[in-house]
């Protein structure tokens, strides 16, 4: 018989094959990323392929236009009922019957890219751990009797290859009634990391699966609802972390649960709530319901890991902070509480570092790959609790800093999450002292004339964490603040704008009728505190890489793409570094989360990733107390900032 040269694109991978052979066929031989939900049945459509036509002088092939077997009844009828694009065909169906180029586009790849639209970050590869297989299964006979679930798998064995696979007891409930559905074609989801099947559905199931993708935080929850095939996000939304009502940050939680007998059962009751509901409205934004989620993948410190998974974190608070475990989770959604989801669906939790530096460290270390990186990184997780990692590819070091909720508004005077209405940005003219700020959801700054109008929907409704960095900043480089923090008087600093409220003085930065939002000194104290333990963090890790200087600097965080690097570094949130080599992740540890749920590979790598990576614990060293008295001082006592300079 005679073979063929077939090419595939954009790959390259090439070989020989016989006249008759089918492209996916061919596809699968050469190892080629060509998606099939169906089997080669012809009923999925994901198998669609381009061939080309004419000379292809680099790739040494002409191709004829009867190079692919004609048009098939079964394509035929596909094209009929749905449409193919012109020139498409089904891979499945398609043979060979001469040298012929084949495109495979972006959508037929089951490891297509998802374009990142942060400033940086790893891109992610779609390899995702759940794929749907369609098979037919028998029917069953009462001379050859077996349980519908063997022949389940049987047919996953011979169609796909597919042997070993468990399933849950709540999907074995739907298991018959679905075959029955389907008249014994059913589509198997199988959860590829466990070898489990996770949700089963009659017939051919044409949408797409969804996964969930969870930032954890002490104070904010974020979460995104992608598309298990094309990585694509849904929906995306964030709640407040329900636990605030138990402490505000992560010892006072832990405080709660010591003191409180139940307490530690009372949060995670409170978080598995708070998580519950989040999926179900982000399913409802992305107009499906939740049971079409069949993977869920979680980064959080841990304190939230334990409390989350319903372990008392008392051990968390005390030396020497042993976790209970402190490797990747897969287990059941229903064991935390996630209920409304696909009834077999599977939560992924991220490995933790150590006792402080937990899954979302190890998140970041994913989205931002320090690991793979000649240049010595500093990056800086900005929340409750920052996550600093600094190293690159010979060397990772990581801490966490009990930073407190201030940079993200909590324990601000007028302090409010980042939402429409929230001062974002401030400036403050240094000769005037007049200030000038914007909004979360407006363009304009409070100076242009139609600024009332503009805001008139949302209001101005508090300063948010991004704006009350820049205030206080601005504050000290237009001389209102001093180095210790203090706020001058109005003699001082010759403006009305400081005002004595109370015992101290308070800024006012804007005012309407008995409306007004003012920066107190109580204010400058909790991001004095803040800012100089995230600073004390980041410079234990450089005494114990050995290094005083940095080749660049990643602010991540739910706000960290807000951050501007010079107000920052004004502040002495971090230390000094070229301005130019400060750049803004935005939320590392929740795209860190995605890539996991998008990509199998990268657990297994950060898994192996997170043993090479040393912790350092800053509860008990002691350095770690003398910088953050230095670092109180704005932007320090002692440590200079040259490149503030120039
Ligand atoms: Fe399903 Fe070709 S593999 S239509």
């Amino acid at each position: 018989m005679t073979d063929h040269h077939v090419i595939f694109m954009p790959s390259g991978k090439r070989g020989r094959f016989e006249t008759g052979t089918p492209v996916l066929t061919a596809a699968r031989q050469l190892g080629v990323d060509l998606e099939s939900v169906c089997g080669g049945r012809g009923i999925c459509s994901k198998c669609q392929v381009q061939p080309g036509h004419g000379d292809f002088p680099k790739l040494g092939v002409t191709v004829r236009d009867d190079a692919l077997s004609a048009f098939n009844a079964v394509e035929q009828r596909y094209d009929d009922k749905r449409g193919l694009k012109p020139g498409r065909r089904l891979g499945c169906q398609a043979t060979v019957q001469g040298d012929v180029v084949i495109d495979v586009p972006a959508e037929s790849q089951l490891h297509k890219q998802v374009v990142r639209k942060a400033a940086s970050g790893v891109p992610i590869t779609m390899d995702p751990a759940t794929r749907l297989h369609f098979v037919t299964v028998e029917e069953p006979d009462m001379d050859a009797p077996s349980g519908d679930l063997e022949r389940l798998k049987h047919a996953l064995s011979a169609q796909w290859d597919l042997t070993g696979l468990d399933m849950a007891l709540p999907l074995l409930r739907d298991l018959q009634p679905t075959l029955r559905k389907g008249k014994w074609e059913v589509t198997v989801a199988v959860n590829h990391d466990e070898n489990r099947i996770t949700a089963l559905y009659p017939g051919l199931r044409e949408a797409p699966l969804l996964g969930l993708a969870i930032d954890l935080g002490s104070t904010t929850i974020a979460a995104h609802l992608c598309d298990l095939s094309t990585g694509a996000v849904r929906a995306s939304g964030g709640v407040m972390n329900p636990q605030i009502r138990f402490g505000e940050d992560l010892m006072s939680r832990v405080s709660y649960a010591m003191m409180n007998p139940g307490g530690d059962l009372e949060m995670t009751r409170a978080v598995r709530d708070a998580l519950e509901t989040l999926a179900v409205d982000l399913a409802a934004d992305a107009g499906i319901v939740a049971n079409d989620i069949v993977e869920v993948v979680i980064v959080c410190n841990p304190v939230m890991h334990h409390i989350l998974l319903g372990v008392d974190p008392v051990e968390l608070g005390q030396s020497p902070f042993a976790l209970a475990t402190s490797d990747a989770l897969r287990i059941a959604a229903s064991e935390i509480g996630l209920t409304s989801l696909s009834a077999g669906a599977r939560v992924y939790i991220l490995p933790c570092i150590a006792g402080h530096v937990g899954a979302d460290a190890a998140a970041v270390a994913l989205a931002e790959a320090p690991d793979q990186a000649d240049a010595l990184t500093l990056i800086v997780d900005v929340g409750t609790n920052a996550e600093i990692i600094l190293g690159n590819r010979d060397r990772l070091l990581a801490c966490s800093s009990p930073t407190g909720p201030a940079f993200e508004g909590a324990q601000i005077s007028a302090g409010q999450r980042a939402a429409p209405g929230a001062i974002e940005r401030v400036e403050i003219d240094a000769a005037t002292k007049e200030p000038r700020f914007r909004v979360i959801g407006c363009e304009l700054w409070s100076d242009h004339p139609d600024f009332a109008a503009a805001t008139r929907a949302t209001g101005i409704t508090g300063i948010c964490g991004s704006g009350i960095i820049e205030a206080v900043a601005e504050m000290r480089m237009a001389g209102i603040v001093d180095a210790k923090g203090l706020i001058g008087s109005p003699a001082q600093v010759g403006t009305s704008r400081c005002e004595l409220v109370g015992r101290t003085h308070s800024y006012l930065l804007w005012e309407d009728g008995n409306r007004r939002i003012h920066v107190t000194q109580g204010d400058i104290r909790a991001i004095q505190l803040a800012k100089s333990a995230l600073y004390a963090g980041a410079r234990l890790l450089m005494d114990e890489a050995g290094v005083d200087t940095l080749d660049k600097v990643t602010l991540a965080g739910a706000f960290g793409a807000h951050i501007s690097p010079k107000h920052a570094m004004v502040l002495g949130m971090i230390p000094d570094a070229a301005l130019i080599s400060v750049t803004s992740a935005g939320n590392a540890a929740g795209h860190g989360a995605r890539m996991a749920l998008c990509n199998r590979a990268a657990r297994a790598h950060i898994e192996t990733l997170v043993r090479r990576i040393e912790k350092v614990e800053t509860a008990i060293a002691p350095r770690f107390q003398e910088h953050f008295v230095a670092a109180n001082a704005i932007p320090h006592a002692t440590a200079p900032f040259p490149h503030l300079m120039s």
